[in-house]
């Protein structure tokens, strides 16, 4: 393994005892995660996924990327939640921070769906303008609502840009390999197809189609990211915490959520890592939320945030633990500029590079932390690579399935993202809703 998992400072939270005491409870969350007999058992496709995967689709998948290069100077990606986050988080650590400015990208890549803005609909329709552009949608469903509003714009943009049979060259879906509305709609149009799982939800489907098609069109090497998330995988399969990071990390967050730490921030020092952490908090706030129940996951990006939540997280509530993302080794490095004068003060620091100086903060940050009562993990993560970050992903991903186990939640379903749907399609007057609809504005009057 190249990731590192460091937990050294929740020391002063956790007796060793403590984690001893877990272990049996750890065992009985793999034995019903490795043998099916957890709650939403269906849901397990992505355990082993990074050895057993459609490995004709996956040819396929490289194939189409080389193909959107070719055909498309920008490639849409139309979906939202587990449909988009992975495959934005990989896109943004995995290549250069300015990827879309780059006059060597070959194929820009921008995502849209992901919310109901029409500023920003019409700005990206804008930003295409004469330019060739493809689109792949993204929705196992095929019915959520902004990435089927944003797949009706761009669809239309498309057939009025090259007629209907160009666009149909234009557009890759990915969707359910059997059912559902754009998988009618794939079918009928002969739209390249690719499939999400039944067996993998969409928090977990980044290391499908869903999101390896956009991240190879990156140029993102995919048989890398599939490495990495192999190596994790064979590296996370024993019970037995002592030889098992990924459990350790889910077995640690429970025994201190029992001790009232139930606000967990992850943090990064790169802002080409913001992106895992909105793709983890979807990972561990909708597995595990429920019953009013589970850790509320939140994140923040350093140094930039200890500016405006660094007072916070150092003084405020108890109720915080904190878990580092810390890239050990960036791509590239810079030194500091050596001057004759010295009127901003740098110049004790001339002697070191950009990434030393971040690193000393972060150590700095996490020793202040701790002494203000913040318990402290750290993921090390060696090199900005495709395996690294392959790695990165089994991690969180096994760790969650433990610890939704661990609190005795289903952590592969997400019934509570359906109530605020009812309420909005009633409100906006879709067939079937006509009842509630009118308690609804009853309510609102
Ligand atoms: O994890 C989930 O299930 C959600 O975030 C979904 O991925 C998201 O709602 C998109 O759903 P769909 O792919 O059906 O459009």
């Amino acid at each position: 393994m190249t990731i590192k998992f460091d937990y050294k400072n929740v020391e002063n939270f956790v007796g060793s005892h403590e984690l001893s005491e877990i272990q049996a409870m750890v065992k009985t969350a793999d034995s019903q995660l490795r043998n099916g007999t957890g709650s939403g058992s269906d849901y397990l496709g992505w355990v082993n996924l990074p050895t057993d995967y459609d490995k004709e689709e996956f040819t396929r998948i490289k194939e189409a990327a080389k193909k959107i290069q070719d055909q498309s100077e920008i490639l849409v990606v139309i979906g939202i939640g587990g449909s988009y986050l992975g495959a934005k988080a990989a896109i943004d650590f995995l290549n250069h921070s300015f990827y879309n400015e780059q006059s060597e990208t070959k194929t820009k890549i921008y995502f849209a769906g992901n919310s109901i803005s029409s500023s920003y609909l019409n700005d990206l329709i804008h930003l295409i303008g004469d330019k060739d552009f493809s689109v792949n949608v993204i929705s196992k469903s095929g019915t959520t609502t902004e990435p089927a509003l944003a797949f009706r714009v761009f669809k239309e943009l498309l057939i009025k840009k090259y007629g209907e049979e160009g666009a149909n060259s234009r557009i890759y879906s990915t969707t359910d390999a059997n059912r559902g509305a754009l998988y009618e709609e794939t079918v009928a149009k002969n739209w390249e197809r690719f499939v999400v799982p039944d067996s993998v939800g969409g928090r977990f489907s980044v290391l499908t189609a869903v999101g390896l098609l956009p991240i190879a069109v990156s140029g993102v090497d995919i048989e890398r990211l599939m490495d990495g998330a192999q190596s994790a995988q064979n590296a996370y399969t024993d019970s037995d915490l002592s030889k098992n990071d990924a459990y350790t990390y889910a077995a640690l967050r429970r025994i201190l959520y029992d001790k009232g730490f139930t606000t967990e921030i992850l943090a990064n020092w790169e802002p080409s890592m913001q992106y895992i952490s909105e793709w983890w908090k979807q990972l561990f706030g909708e597995s595990e939320g429920k019953n009013q129940k589970g850790i509320y996951p939140s994140s923040v990006n350093y140094s930039t945030d200890l500016h405006s939540m660094g007072q916070y997280i150092q003084d405020g509530r108890r109720d915080l633990l904190e878990t580092v993302i810390k890239l050990d080794n960036p791509v590239s490095n810079l030194s500091v500029p050596k001057t004759e004068e010295d009127g901003d003060g740098l110049g004790y620091l001339e002697s070191m590079t950009v990434d030393e100086i971040n690193t000393k903060a972060f150590q700095g940050v996490v020793l202040a932390h701790v002494d203000g009562g913040v318990p402290n993990m750290a993921v090390h993560i060696e090199k900005q690579d495709a395996f690294n970050l392959g790695e990165l992903i089994y991690f969180f991903e096994i760790a969650v399935g433990i610890s939704g186990y661990l609190f005795g939640i289903n952590p592969f379903n997400q019934e509570g993202v359906e109530d605020y749907k009812r309420n909005m399609f009633a409100l906006l007057g879709k067939p079937g809703y006509e009842e509630r609809g009118k308690e609804l504005r009853n309510r609102l009057n």
